[in-house]
């Protein structure tokens, strides 16, 4: 040890050595406040694949099943990522990428990039900081929320406390009265600028993991729930803290016993809605109006026959008809049917800031991320659903980079094509 010390290297390593150990002493009760705080947590992760680890690490299983599970086979939730994979970027070199901005505008609201927060209840269940953090995150990005009529806060609450910009999702109430009464709640508070209509939804699909969970609204505490709470202890202490968890925007009239999502639906959802009832909803709301789980060409055509300002090409994350096209697939033909007429945006699957410049580039002006955020908001509360925006708008402003694009506006079809084939069959003749 003495003629260690005496070795002028070995000198200076130990006194490295020694600083290193002192400030990491110094530091460690930061550090372990981070390791367990949700910010460290959401901090740790470095893509959208790690903060689903972290959420089902977090959360019970069958909370975790009810973000993360699909219709049926979950068929169509699986090739919605397939055909993410199956498109490739054509980068253009030598051109300068020293300032790249992701900036745009979705019905005429200017966003800082082109990715706004799906519709999604239960935020409650998930974590504390429910809708609310999941709003919070979003306008602290820069975009858009849509607060959905199943959401676990009430419109006015999401509203009061956080006050970015947003929009109402609604399905539609065979009690048109509660439709009318949620619509006029939603025109009467401030900050929401434009209505979803979500028309994939005459019932709920037959999410399998749901029914084999007996996954309930409000959550049914069984001996297999007390067993999953009992391993996940910080979710349970927070699950015994809450409000009642359920849906808050509809309570007064459907206030019941735990029902699954299938049964509510059924008893409360229209299934004999047309085509006719988007002319009602125009006499409702004088705002822009979106349909969302549109699919095909025809459908887009109705869609802007009936004069609504968006669409948003989706199947709902797989959540609805198990075997309906994959979103990104459905994407160009609805594009070259009405893409000159409304807006359209388009959701499902969408996990990496390369997914967000293929949808842009097919022609897009925005996409919709849900359980991105969901896992973010599972896995760390708002620092978590924060995470998920940073980590895909980080993303995806390199992938711009790497690109050659500078601006979303420069984004278009000659930038992706399907693996191994150009001109892809399916971005048609327009594709340069
Ligand atoms: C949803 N989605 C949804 N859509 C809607 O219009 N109203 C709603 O209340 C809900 N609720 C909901 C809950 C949960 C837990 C999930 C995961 C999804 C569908 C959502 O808005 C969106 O279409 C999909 O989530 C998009 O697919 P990705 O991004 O999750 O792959």
């Amino acid at each position: 040890m003495t003629g260690l010390r005496r070795s002028p290297r070995a000198g200076a390593f130990l006194s490295i050595a020694g600083k290193q150990l002192v400030d990491d002493a110094r530091d460690a009760p930061a550090a372990v406040a981070r390791r367990f705080s949700d910010v460290g947590r959401a901090r740790r992760c470095a893509n959208i694949a790690e903060l689903r680890a972290a959420a089902r690490r977090a959360i019970p299983g069958p909370v975790f099943d009810f973000i993360d599970g699909a219709a049926g086979d979950e068929v169509t939730s699986s090739r919605n990522r397939d055909e993410f994979n199956a498109l490739e970027l054509r980068p253009r070199f030598l051109r300068d990428v020293s300032n790249v901005s992701l900036t745009t505008t979705v019905l005429g609201e200017p966003v800082a990039c082109p990715v706004i927060g799906a519709p999604h209840g239960a935020g409650l269940l998930f974590h504390p900081d429910a809708e609310v953090g999941v709003a919070r995150a979003l306008h602290e990005a820069g975009t858009i929320y849509v607060v959905s009529s199943m959401a676990s806060q009430s419109l006015e609450e999401v509203a009061r406390r956080a006050p970015g910009p947003k929009w109402i999702q609604m399905y539609m109430w065979r009690d048109r009265g509660l439709t009318r009464e949620l619509i006029a709640r939603a025109r009467a508070t401030q900050g929401f600028r434009a209505l979803v209509f979500t028309v994939d939804t005459p019932r709920v699909g037959a999410r399998e993991r749901d029914v084999r969970n007996g996954f309930t609204l409000p959550p049914r505490i069984t001996m297999r729930a007390l067993a999953s709470g009992c391993v996940h202890p910080r979710w349970s202490l927070r699950f015994m803290r809450s409000p009642e968890i359920g849906l808050a925007n509809v309570r007064a009239r459907e206030r019941g016993d735990s029902l699954s999502l299938n049964q509510y639906a059924r008893i409360a959802f229209d299934a004999a809605v047309t085509w006719r009832d988007v002319a009602w909803l125009r006499e409702q709301w004088p705002g822009p109006i979106v349909l969302k789980g549109i699919l095909t060409a025809q459908d887009g055509e109705k869609a802007a026959e009936a004069g609504v300002d968006g669409i948003v090409v989706s199947n709902h994350g797989g959540r609805q008809l198990d075997h309906s096209p994959p979103a990104v697939r459905a994407l160009p033909e609805v594009l070259d049917a009405v893409g000159d007429q409304l807006e359209v945006l388009v959701d499902g699957g969408i996990r990496r800031g390369t997914d967000v410049a293929k949808v842009i580039a097919l022609g897009a002006r925005a996409c919709m991320v849900g359980r991105p955020m969901l896992y973010g908001l599972a896995a760390a509360g708002q620092a978590g659903a924060g995470r998920a925006i940073a980590i895909l708008r980080d993303e995806l402003e390199l992938t711009m980079t790497l690109l050659g694009c500078t601006s979303i506006r420069e984004l278009d079809t000659s930038y992706v094509a399907s693996i191994g084939c150009w001109p892809p069959p399916h971005l048609g003749p327009n594709a340069r």
